[in-house]
């Protein structure tokens, strides 16, 4: 089985992350981590107990960095940004947690975790916005080396989710997400929204997903539903609606789920006014900069679907 940690914001994606990294039989969740960004840290860690709680799981939850590396925190107030705050703020429409956030915080925790040789198998996932990892790193530079694969969700190629530009995950923290990217791990792997868009879920996803008759897939599909009725609607009117997070997960046991990818040196903006928090993506054969990531972007929807069934229906 492959062992991970997952860093996120949860989030209804991240809950379905969540969800997904405890019951695929190929996953095992060592420790989740939490950081501010769909919500206020509380409620993250919140949620994030929820769906571990639902999922039936004994992992640990260590809360992490409830502002940004630098910026006094988003550059948008959350609830002008989602019109979706209030259910992401009052547990995701999942039972009250009854297991506890562990003492300690998750920088530290991260640290120790990856600087035991006992655990250099362990991938590290994020989901959320890059603040406690750049955190990490800049506590104990030999995290570098330490850490030997990281896969995270954030980014776009094309256009952003908050602006143009920007995916919500950069945006949040810009610099965290360039003090991660710069920092040049063994191996980072980008799943931008490229990727997440280009497998979204229906109506009719969530009406498979309930027939698996598990906990976990009457969650995943309610937390899918909620997200169909407040996404924009797609450009072609169908409704649909990208599930994010749990593309990584789906990752660590299918590396066929991305149908292309690209290696290239990636950076992230923190200074343009309109384009804060933007990946670049540079794949010039001629770049002076040697690759740093590899980036997905394009995702199978068979593949997605069948991780997650598999993952939410055992
Ligand atoms: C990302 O932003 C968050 O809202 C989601 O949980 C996901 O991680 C998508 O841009
Ligand atoms: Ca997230």
């Amino acid at each position: 089985t492959m062992r991970f940690v997952l860093d996120c914001d949860t989030g209804s994606d991240d809950a379905i992350a969540i969800l997904a990294g405890v019951g695929h039989p190929g996953l095992e969740p060592a420790a989740v981590t939490t950081v501010n960004g769909n919500v206020a840290l509380e409620h993250v860690t919140d949620n994030t107990l929820r769906a571990l709680d639902l999922a039936g799981a004994g992992v640990p939850v260590y809360a992490g960095a409830a502002r940004p590396l630098i910026r006094p925190d988003l550059p948008i107030p959350r609830d002008v940004l989602n019109k979706d705050s209030a259910f992401q703020q009052h547990g995701l429409g999942l039972p009250e947690a009854v297991s506890a956030v562990r003492e300690g915080h998750a920088v530290p925790f991260l640290v120790d975790f990856f600087m035991d040789a006992a655990n250099a198998d362990a991938t590290l996932v994020a989901t959320g916005p890059l603040t406690n990892i750049a955190l990490a790193l800049a506590l104990e530079p030999r995290l570098a080396e330490r850490i030997p694969r990281l896969v995270l969700m954030g980014g776009a190629h094309g256009n952003g989710n908050v602006t143009a530009a920007a995916e919500f995950n950069f945006w949040a923290d810009p610099e965290a997400a360039e003090a991660v990217l710069s920092t040049g791990l063994p191996e980072v792997v980008i799943v931008p929204l490229d990727a997440t868009h280009s497998a979204p879920l229906t109506g009719p996803d969530c009406d498979e997903l309930e027939q698996l008759g598990t906990p976990a897939a009457a969650a995943a599909a309610a937390l899918i539903r909620h997200r169909l009725e407040h996404d924009q609607a797609s450009p072609s009117h169908e409704p649909s609606t990208p599930v994010h997070d749990p593309m990584c997960l789906a990752y660590l046991v299918r590396p066929d789920l991305f149908t292309a990818t690209v290696r290239a040196h990636v950076s992230v903006e923190t200074a343009g006014a309109r384009t804060l928090g933007q990946l670049l993506v540079d794949t010039r054969p001629w770049r002076p900069e040697p690759a740093n990531a590899t980036v997905a972007l394009q995702a199978s929807g068979t593949v997605y679907r069948a991780f997650l069934r598999e993952a939410l229906g055992s």
